[in-house]
């Protein structure tokens, strides 16, 4: 499997490419709309065609790159089934496998951040990889104050889908806002501190409840735009439109 982590700055965005060295199929997890045309020109430079994009959720801090890349690239949309978007050309579940080639990506439904999200688990031949989206962050963890979010069916997602696999399996976060780019189960197990050294349940959820996060200075265009796959909003902010005036 090929495989590289890329980084949108302005929402310390990660986007994931996983390609199949037997096919040439390739998946970007979660991509971005602003850097839309800069992961196509990478693709190209390493011979790669985009075949899927996969999104682990409504994205509320940037406005997803899926449609974008459709439309440049003919790849299909896929998002949980769950959200039941029309613009969606394929829907993913727990318990069947997404096919990239030979790359198995198995959804895991773990609600908590929103009520919809998936995170997902590849075995690369010699890792288990999980790609967490904005459930499990490093040393931290996905909100859960808008967007039907909720802390105490995040502590389960998170101790049902997430510290019961291998304490080896490698972390890959959908954001991190000072750099970091890779953990393990093991390692969020013992350092996160939101979630590690089996903090309780009561004290995660008091912990989420006390939180008094700013509010999201994308989410009133990201949310109804990602429910359109990654379509500008008419009502987008000025200083965000940059990404959107190349809309195709
Ligand atoms: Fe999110």
């Amino acid at each position: 499997m090929i495989f590289r982590q890329l980084q949108e700055p302005d929402s310390c965005t990660y986007t994931y490419l996983l390609s199949c060295e037997t096919t040439g199929k390739t998946v970007l997890i979660d991509p971005v709309l602003d850097t839309a045309e800069r992961d196509l020109q990478l693709l190209d430079k390493m011979g790669l065609r985009l075949s899927y994009t996969l999104d682990t959720h409504i994205h509320a801090d940037h406005l997803s790159g899926a449609r974008r890349l459709r439309s440049l690239s003919s790849s299909q949309i896929v998002y949980p089934a769950v959200d039941e978007l029309p613009c969606a050309d394929i829907g993913v579940s727990e318990g069947s496998v997404f096919r990239v080639g030979t790359i198995e990506i198995h959804p895991l439904f773990t609600p908590g951040h929103t009520d919809h999200h998936h995170a997902y688990l590849v075995n690369n031949g010699t890792q288990q990889m999980l790609f967490s989206g904005d459930a499990l962050l490093i040393e931290a963890c996905g909100r859960t104050d808008f967007q039907s979010g909720d802390p105490a069916t995040l502590y389960h997602s998170i101790h049902k889908k997430f510290f019961s696999l291998p304490d080896e399996t490698l972390v890959y976060p959908c954001h991190d806002y000072e750099g970091r780019r890779i953990s393990t189960i093991a390692q969020e197990k013992q350092r996160n501190p939101r979630l590690g050294k089996n903090r309780p349940l009561a004290e995660f959820v008091a912990l989420m409840n006390a939180l008094d996060l700013p509010y999201p200075r994308k989410i009133d265009f990201a949310v109804p735009g990602n429910q359109l796959c990654g379509q500008c909003p008419d009502e987008i902010p000025e200083k965000y439109r940059g990404p959107c005036d190349k809309d195709v």
